[in-house]
C-alpha cells in the first residue's frame, strides 16, 4: 500500500532506530537532556528519555506538517465546526479566554454568554460559601453532592481532590456517578439534608445514571424536608433546561453550558461548580487561567518547542511504528491519584476510534492507545514489574511537584527520588553481566548466578517524559490538563479521526434498555443463548434473594 511521504521516511526512521539504546545516546551527548526539555511557567516537560534523535523528531514533525497540523489546531481556537459527525465547534478553550477576544460560532460570539455563566457562577458559589445562600430549614449548605457521569463527574471529582489543599474548611464534596445504588446509599448516609446542596451535572439531562441518581437523592431529600425544600437544595448544570425544569428544578437554578462544549472537556463549564465551591471562585479562575497559558503555547509556540505536540509525536511513534498500543501515567502526588481516570475517558473517548473523518474504516494503522495508571509510589508496588521487565515496553508519563503541599519530614525528598529512580531505571537497565557481578559481589556460588543472573537482569531502554511542576496550584493543575487535551486533539488530526465525538457508547446503553424490562418481566426477547441464560440466572436468584431480604 502506498504511504505518504512522512510515513516513508518514518518507516525508514524507525528501521534506522531499531538498535541504538538510548543509554548510548545520552553517553554520546551530555547536552542530551538540555536539548530536549521544554521549561514553560512553571513546568518543566523532559523528554530526553525517549527513543529518538533529530532524525526522528524530524520525520515526526514532517508528518505533522502533512497532516496540516498548524491550520487544525487554529480551526479548533477559531470556532469551526471539527466535530463533524455532531456537526459541532469544540470550544472549550473559549470556557477559559480570559484575553478580551471573541470568538465566533456560526457568527455569533460565544463569549458573552460565557462571560454571564461565569459571573453566575462567581455570585452562587460564594453566596453558598459565606453562608448567605442558605438550605431550606435556614442552615448553611456544607455538603456539596455532585450527581453526573464520566465528564459531567471525572473532571471535578479529579480536580476537586487534586485540590484538597485549597478547600473551605466548612465545605465537604461527595461524587455519586455510578448506577449501582451503593453509591447514593454510601453519600446519603453520611450527610444532614439540611445542609446539602445536590448539583445534577448533565450535558444532555438524559443520562439514565445520573437522571435515576438524582430522583432518588431529590426523593431523599423530600421525605426529610417536603416537597418546597427542593428549591434551596438543587441546581442543575446542563445544556437542555427543557429536560431540567421536567424533572423538576427551576431553571433559574440552573447553570448553562453549550454543545460546543464536549462533556470530557467541560469541566471549565458550569459542570466546575463543584470546584468553584470547594476552592473558590478566585481559584476556579486560577485554574482557567493555567489553561488557558497552555491554549497560548499550544497555539503559538513553534512544533519543536511546543509541549502538547511533542508529547502527541512521540506517542504516535510508540503507537504506529514501535506498535506499542499503552501507555502509563503515573503521578507522584497523592493529591493527583485520579488523574489517570480522568485520563482514561479524556484520552480513550476521543481516541478510541476506528473511522476516518473521511468516512473510511481504519484497517492500516492504529489509534487510541489503552491508558492506565495510578499515584506513585503505590503503583511501584503492583504493576512496575510489568513496566520493568514485561515482554513489551510502556511509555511512561512521569508528574511530580517539586515542592509537596504537605512538606513533612523527608517524604517528599523520599518521593523525589523514587520517581527520579523510576525513569532512570526504566532507561538504563541493567545488563546480565552487571546482574552476575552484584550476586558476584554478595557471594553467591557460580551455579546460584546462573540461576539468577537473567531474572535480575532489566533490559532497560524503556521510555518515558518527566514533567516537573513546581507546586501542585490550581494554575499548574489547570495547565497540565489542557496540556493532555490538546496532546489527545494532536493525535486525532494525525490520525484523522474525530476525537470530539463518542458514538461508541451507544450500542451498550441501548442494549441496556432493552434488557431492563425483560430483567423486571421475565419475558426475554431475542438474545444469544449466553445472554438470554444470564438473564435467566439473575433473575432466578434475585427472586428468591431479594424476597428474602425485604
Ligand atoms: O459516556 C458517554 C457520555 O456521553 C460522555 O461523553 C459524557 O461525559 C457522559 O456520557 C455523561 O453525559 P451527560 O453529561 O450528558 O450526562
Amino acid at each position: 500500500m502506498a504511504v505518504s511521504p512522512a510515513v516513508a521516511k518514518l518507516m525508514d526512521e524507525y528501521k534506522r532506530f531499531a538498535d541504538i539504546k538510548m543509554n548510548d545516546l545520552f553517553n554520546k551527548d551530555h547536552q542530551r537532556a538540555d536539548k530536549y526539555t521544554i521549561e514553560f511557567e512553571n513546568l518543566t516537560f523532559d523528554y530526553s528519555k525517549n527513543r529518538f534523535d533529530d532524525g526522528v523528531l524530524q520525520a515526526l514533525l514532517a508528518l505533522a506538517e502533512e497532516h496540516h497540523l498548524k491550520e487544525r489546531i487554529e480551526d479548533m481556537f477559531s470556532g469551526k465546526k471539527i466535530n463533524v459527525t455532531e456537526n459541532r465547534a469544540v470550544l472549550h478553550t473559549a470556557l477559559r479566554n480570559f484575553s478580551g477576544k471573541s470568538v465566533c460560532v456560526d457568527g455569533n460570539d460565544v463569549m458573552p454568554e460565557i462571560r454571564r455563566v461565569l459571573a453566575k457562577m462567581k455570585e452562587f458559589s460564594e453566596s453558598v460559601r459565606n453562608g448567605s445562600f442558605k438550605g431550606y430549614t435556614g442552615k448553611k449548605l456544607k455538603n456539596i453532592v455532585n450527581i453526573g457521569i464520566g465528564g459531567s463527574d471525572l473532571g471535578p471529582y479529579m480536580v476537586t481532590a487534586a485540590l484538597k489543599k485549597y478547600w473551605a474548611k466548612d465545605i465537604n464534596c461527595y461524587f455519586i456517578s455510578n448506577i449501582d445504588g451503593t453509591a447514593c446509599a454510601e453519600v446519603l448516609g453520611q450527610i444532614n439534608p439540611e445542609e446539602t446542596l445536590f448539583i445534577v451535572a448533565s450535558k444532555t439531562f438524559t443520562t439514565i445514571e445520573t437522571l435515576t441518581n438524582a430522583k432518588t437523592c431529590r426523593e431523599w431529600l423530600v421525605k426529610a424536608l417536603g416537597d418546597k425544600a427542593v428549591a434551596n437544595h438543587f441546581v442543575a448544570l446542563s445544556t437542555n433546561a427543557k429536560a431540567v425544569a421536567e424533572f423538576g428544578i427551576d431553571t433559574n437554578n440552573m447553570f448553562e453550558f453549550w454543545d460546543f462544549v464536549g462533556g470530557r472537556y467541560s469541566l471549565w463549564s458550569a459542570i466546575g461548580l463543584s470546584i468553584a465551591l470547594a476552592i473558590g471562585y478566585d481559584n476556579f479562575e486560577a485554574l482557567l487561567k493555567g489553561a488557558e497559558a497552555m491554549d497560548n503555547h499550544f497555539r503559538t509556540a513553534p512544533f519543536e518547542k511546543n509541549i502538547p505536540v511533542i508529547m502527541a509525536l512521540l506517542g504516535i511513534w510508540y503507537n504506529d511504528y514501535y506498535n506499542i498500543h499503552r501507555y502509563a501515567v503515573i503521578p507522584y502526588d497523592q493529591y493527583l491519584k485520579f488523574l489517570p481516570s480522568y485520563l482514561q475517558q479524556l484520552d480513550m473517548e476521543s481516541n478510541g476510534k476506528s473511522v476516518r473523518l473521511d468516512n473510511r474504516k481504519i484497517t492500516d494503522y492504529a489509534t487510541g492507545p489503552a491508558l492506565f495508571g495510578g499515584a506513585g509510589t503505590d503503583v511501584q508496588h503492583s504493576f512496575f514489574q510489568l513496566l520493568h521487565q514485561g515482554t513489551e515496553p510502556v511509555p511512561v508519563d512521569f508528574i511530580i511537584p517539586a515542592v509537596s503541599q504537605n512538606e513533612i519530614g523527608k517524604h517528599h525528598e523520599i518521593l523525589l527520588a523514587n520517581i527520579l529512580a523510576q525513569a532512570e531505571a526504566l532507561m538504563k537497565g541493567k545488563s546480565i553481566e552487571e546482574a552476575a557481578a552484584e550476586l558476584r559481589e554478595k557471594g553467591k556460588s557460580e551455579e546460584e548466578i546462573e540461576k539468577l543472573k537473567l531474572n535480575k537482569s532489566f533490559d532497560g531502554n524503556r521510555p518515558s517524559n518527566m514533567f516537573i511542576i513546581d507546586k501542585l496550584t490550581p494554575f499548574a493543575l489547570g495547565m497540565l490538563i489542557a496540556m493532555y487535551e490538546h496532546k489527545v486533539y494532536t493525535q486525532g488530526v494525525i490520525w484523522e479521526i474525530d476525537s470530539f465525538d463518542q458514538w461508541g457508547v451507544e450500542l451498550g446503553k441501548q442494549l441496556a434498555l432493552k434488557i431492563l424490562p425483560e430483567l423486571e418481566s421475565g419475558v426475554s426477547a431475542k438474545h444469544d443463548c449466553s445472554t438470554e441464560k444470564l438473564i435467566n440466572k439473575v433473575r432466578n436468584i434475585r427472586a428468591k434473594e431479594v424476597k428474602k431480604a425485604a
